[in-house]
């Protein structure tokens, strides 16, 4: 397979009064062409500073990405000017992005219409008649009835799923190669999840784009991405196709996480284990493993001032762990 975008050794520091909150530190990973990668962890882990560091969207000062490349189409894409044509050109063109509550993208004083056109009379070479084609044709694919009368209205005319709908329908708009999706359907009840959820992969496979999607909730992506991983306090600590966290997960935190996902595959007395304690503060964090106070399996070495490195273990699995 062929890859498409290559994060390598990523930090995006931010510099507070307070301290380096090292949002993201030293971290890799990577996206095939026609693929949906998963990258999953708890609240405020880095998940989101990674991706929006790939679009150079993180607002600087107090965010500075300090380190790290991110190749795409042969370049490193951090080294463009982010206020330059060519970046511009990449973001909302060739790598687009959903975010988790659609109310904060749509602007709500512009029609649908007007906001879907937008990003295609910049980036498509396309005339008007065209474009209006292309978005009702978009609207009809991401299963908006009534297309010719509701392109015209405003976002607040539709309801909370409706509105992702067309979130994902203008991140398709532009015939982008990779799509972001920064915790899609958080903020939706589960049944309509699982709907754009299924829309979001039958598109991409349909457009040939490759599908980040970024989320806190494990089980949700089970279904779709063929890779996962896994984040905890600004670093990878797991990696590995769907198959092998699901059915070998290694590292605790990875435990962890499996363990508050309720699965249909238990007895019922089963009970859902939350993990004990909290996220640390990433604000001048300690060298040795950020887990280590919440882990039950730590042992002498995880005291040790220097982070488990990301080790190999079989196929595509990788672990960064000293106690497993
Ligand atoms: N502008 C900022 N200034 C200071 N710290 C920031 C800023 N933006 C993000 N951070 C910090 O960076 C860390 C990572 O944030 P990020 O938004 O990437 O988390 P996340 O994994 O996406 O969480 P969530 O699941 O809640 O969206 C957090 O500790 C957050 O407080
Ligand atoms: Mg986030």
């Amino acid at each position: 397979m062929t890859t498409l975008l290559k994060v390598n050794n990523l930090k995006t520091h931010f510099f507070t009064h307070t301290g380096v909150v090292k949002a993201v530190d030293g971290v890799s990973f990577h996206i095939d062409e026609s693929e949906i990668v998963a990258v999953v962890g708890e609240s405020g882990c880095g998940k989101s500073v990674s991706q929006l560091s790939i679009m150079q969207l993180v607002s600087t000062p107090p965010g500075k990405i300090v380190d790290g490349t991110v190749e795409f189409e042969g370049r490193d894409i951090l080294r463009l000017d982010p206020k330059g044509k060519e970046m511009r050109g990449i973001r909302g063109g060739k790598i687009s992005m959903i975010f988790q509550e659609p109310m904060t993208s749509l602007n709500p004083l512009l029609t649908i219409h007007r906001q879907l056109t937008e990003a295609m009379e910049v980036h498509l070479d396309l005339d008007r008649s065209q474009i209006h084609d292309r978005a009702i044709e978009l609207l009809d694919m991401v299963g908006i009835s009534d297309t010719d009368k509701r392109i015209h209205d405003y976002p607040h005319q539709f309801s909370g799923g409706m509105r992702q709908r067309i979130m994902i329908a203008m991140a398709l708009s532009c015939n982008p190669r990779i799509i972001i999706a920064d915790e899609p359907t958080t903020a939706l009840d589960v049944t309509t999840q699982a709907q754009l959820l299924e829309l979001m992969s039958d598109l991409v496979s349909k457009f040939k784009a490759s599908l980040i999607i970024v989320t806190h909730n494990l089980g949700i992506v089970a279904r779709y991405a063929r890779r996962i991983y896994v984040m905890y306090a600004g670093r990878v600590i797991e990696s590995g196709t769907a198959k092998e966290i699901f059915g070998s997960p290694k590292h605790p935190y990875t435990r962890g996480l499996l363990n508050c996902v309720p699965r249909l595959d238990t007895k019922d007395e089963t009970r859902l284990v939350p993990i004990a304690g909290s996220i640390p503060n990433l604000v001048n964090m300690k060298p040795n493993c950020a887990f280590y106070s919440r882990c039950q399996h730590r042992v002498e070495e995880c005291k040790r001032e220097y982070w488990p490195v990301l080790r190999h273990i079989t196929g595509l699995h990788h672990v960064s762990c000293h106690a497993c």
